[in-house]
Formats: structure tokens, sequence, C-alpha cells
């Protein structure tokens, strides 16, 4: 496969060392024009676009190999079993887990944590036990939560974060307590690309005994992951924000919990035997993978997963980091706009406000330029009351983008203001 790395991967990882131009030539949506410009897609916290090595793995599996898994003796099946397994071994290679079985494929992200918070929590929560989140996560991993907590009597606390929107790791130390059962908390902010400390925050839950969840939807495509080295209880990735199809993504949980917890849903494929009177479980991964799996899905993901690791997991990090850097100096010379999120370390988001303008009207503004941004709160509408604003516009970042799409998205935000007269 061709990719866009001039150098192997194992050599040290710089900005320099990225040919982006034969990254943006593995995308083959990235060659259209929209509204007569060319495509400038900003939208990759959102989704990503495909690149064709993963297309190819979808059709091969349709169009070859197309059958159910861990059923059939025949060769289809047995072809697809083998490709739908090698993609867990992938998984695991790719957050470096300790074994297969603790790799579980789901639909993404928000499965996975409602997935923790029903089979994991649920039985340790009583009346008056806590459930400790911050105040920067999705809605996925609020909800899940506040379900929880309305049906155990527990409570949700809730770490709070400073102007910068980093979280503020004395208060989230302080509300660890005698009661806390789990925390839970993004690696990443999708809405202000904030970059947590979660290895600190690991060890200060653990030196209480609280397992913690890291929703990693927005750190898998940008860093390179090492649950061991994180030493997190359970990790979350979607599979559609890291170049993969949508529908399927990864929950990584530490064997010994997965263990113990009850099946997230009954069917097929997760059970050793069945009668009226007493069903049997499979054992791990299966026991939590009910039904016929997104196959196609998986194999895709794991073609995805091949494809960044060729272009080198820290190579990638060095140039979307050198390529926020760059868009952040762009947009800081917008007249009046406002970044939100300014934190220390960050990845890929680029959030912010032009007073005066409704978001939407800066993404319809940029849409007629070609320009995909986001615009709303990006399902996280605690950070916007936190902010002051209703919703912001996005421009994230990924492995395609350039500096002049950067140039021209402060060139479109430029006639915004010109068009409102700012
Ligand atoms: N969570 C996705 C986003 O940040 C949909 O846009």
């Amino acid at each position: 496969m061709s990719t866009g790395i001039a150098r192997n991967a194992t050599t040290p990882a710089t900005a320099a060392a990225y040919d982006v131009e034969r990254v943006r030539r593995d995308f083959p949506a990235l060659r259209q024009q929209v509204h007569g410009h060319p495509l400038i897609y900003l939208d990759n916290a959102a989704t990503t676009q495909k690149p064709q090595a993963v297309m190819d793995a979808l059709q091969r599996f349709y169009l070859e190999e197309c059958s159910n898994i861990h059923r059939g003796v025949h060769y289809l099946s047995q072809q697809a079993t083998e490709d739908y397994e090698a993609t867990r071994s992938k998984a695991r290679r790719f957050l470096n887990a300790r074994q297969n079985r603790e790799i579980l494929f789901v639909r993404g992200t928000t499965e996975a944590l409602n997935l923790v918070a029903h089979s994991f929590a649920r039985p340790r929560l009583r009346s008056g036990d806590e459930v400790l989140i911050t105040h920067m996560e999705h809605h996925s991993n609020i909800v899940p939560w506040q379900i929880l907590c309305q049906e155990t009597g527990a409570r949700l606390r809730v770490a709070p974060i400073n102007d910068a929107g980093e979280l503020i790791v004395e208060e989230f130390e302080k509300l660890l307590g005698p009661r806390t059962r789990v925390v839970s908390l993004a690696y990443v902010s999708n809405a202000l690309g904030t970059i947590n400390p979660v290895r600190e925050l690991v060890r200060m839950a653990h030196a209480r005994n609280v397992p913690v969840v890291l929703d990693g939807a927005q750190a898998a495509p940008h860093l390179k992951v090492d649950v061991q080295e994180l030493d997190c209880d359970f990790f979350t990735l979607s599979g559609h924000k890291m170049y993969a199809p949508t529908g399927i993504g990864v929950l990584y949980g530490k064997a010994e919990l997965l263990e113990e917890m009850p099946p997230y849903q009954g069917g097929g494929d997760m059970i050793r035997s069945v009668t009226f009177e007493k069903t049997l479980y499979n054992e791990l991964p299966f026991k939590f993978e009910a039904g016929t799996p997104n196959i196609a899905g998986t194999i895709g993901l794991g073609a995805a997963m091949d494809y960044l690791e060729e272009l080198g997991r820290e190579n990638i990090a060095a140039y979307e980091q050198e390529l926020l850097d760059y868009g952040t100096r762009a947009l800081s010379r917008v007249p009046g706009l406002r970044m939100i999120g300014t934190a220390r370390e960050k990845a890929a988001v680029l959030s912010f406000d032009l007073p005066g303008v409704h978001p939407h009207d800066v993404g319809t503004i940029l849409d007629r330029e070609g320009i995909a941004v986001r615009t709303g709160h990006h399902c996280a509408q605690p950070v916007m009351d936190r902010f002051g604003v209703p919703a912001t516009s996005r421009a994230s970042l990924g492995v395609y983008n350039t500096r002049e799409e950067l140039d021209a998205l402060a060139a479109g935000l430029r006639k915004v203001t010109e068009i409102f007269g700012r």
C-alpha cells in the first residue's frame, strides 16, 4: 500500500517526514469539488473520510467472502472469521492490550460507554455512591451515567474546568471520595481539543481503588495509545473517527474485570449452551458480542488501523500538532475571533466564536467556499454553558489536512466578518 510517509515509521517522528500530498491521494473523497471549490474537509471530529485501502477491504469482504462468522465450516465463513479475528489482533496491538480477549467489538464509543455503565458499574452502585466525570464530557459520557444514577440513587459528580478548557486537577482529586465507585472521562475533548493528563488521573483514582473508564474516541485518531502504560480499566474508540467505516468501534477492558461482568445483551454467539432452564455464557470476548456483528465494518477497521500504523502514529501526532499550531496562529489574525479551548495540551481541534455572528451562519458561508466545519454544541452542551455560548464553529483536523486549507479557512472567516460588518 502506498502511504504518505517518506521514511519508515520507526524513524523519529517529525512533521517534516510526512508527505501530506501522498496521504491525500489515498482519499478519493478529497478529489471532489463543493459549490465550485475543491473540498476542504475540516469536520474530522464528527467523522473522517475513508482511504481507498478501507474501501477495498469492505469491497473484498462483500464481493469475495460474504458469510457469517464463528458458525460455518465452509470456506467463506472460515475466511471471514479469520479476517474478523485478525482485526481483533490488530486492535490489541493498536492499543497495546495484553490479550485479544480484552478487545470487544461494539458499534462505537457510545455503545461502549453504555456497556460499561450497565454491565460493570450498575451492579457495583448503591444509593449514595458516586460516579465522577468532568465538565468537558461528550453527552455519551454523561447521559448513560445520569440514567444509572437515577436508577440506583447514586450521585453524579462533575470535576470543573478552567477558562482554557483544562481540567482542574486539584478539584478532580478532591472529588475522588470514599463513595466514588467509578471515574469516566475523555482522553481528548471533542469540543475543545484538550488532552487530559490521563496517566496522572488514573494514578490518583487507582490510589483510592477507583476504576477508570477512558473515552478515547478523539484520542485514538491522533495519539499513540498504550492502555497498559495508561493503566486505564476501560478504553473506548469509534472506528469512523479514525478513517474506518461507521457502526464499528472497540471497547478495551482489563480481562479480570470483563470476566466478572454479566453480558450486556443476550442472543447468538454469546452463549455456550442454552436450555429453557439455564444458559451458559461463552468465554471472552464473545460473551459481549451477541448477534451477528458488523463483520464488514470490523474488517474495514482493521484496514484503517493498518493504514494509520503505516503512516506511523507518532508521525501523525507530530504533523497534526504542527498543523494545529499553524491553524491557531492563522485564526488568531481573524478580527474578533475568540478561540474556545486554549489548553496547553491540545489535539487537532479549533473551536471558536465570532461574536455577533451565529455559528450556523459561519458554517453556511464557509460551506459556499467548499469548506466543511461543524457548527453547534458538538454533543457537549455543558461545555457551551461553561463558556457562555450556545454553540461554536469547529474546525477539526485529520491526517490529510494542509496549511493551505487552514489559510483558506482564515480567509473564509475574514469574509464572514466583512459580510456581518464586524
Ligand atoms: N461527537 C462527534 C463530534 O464531535 C459527532 O462532532
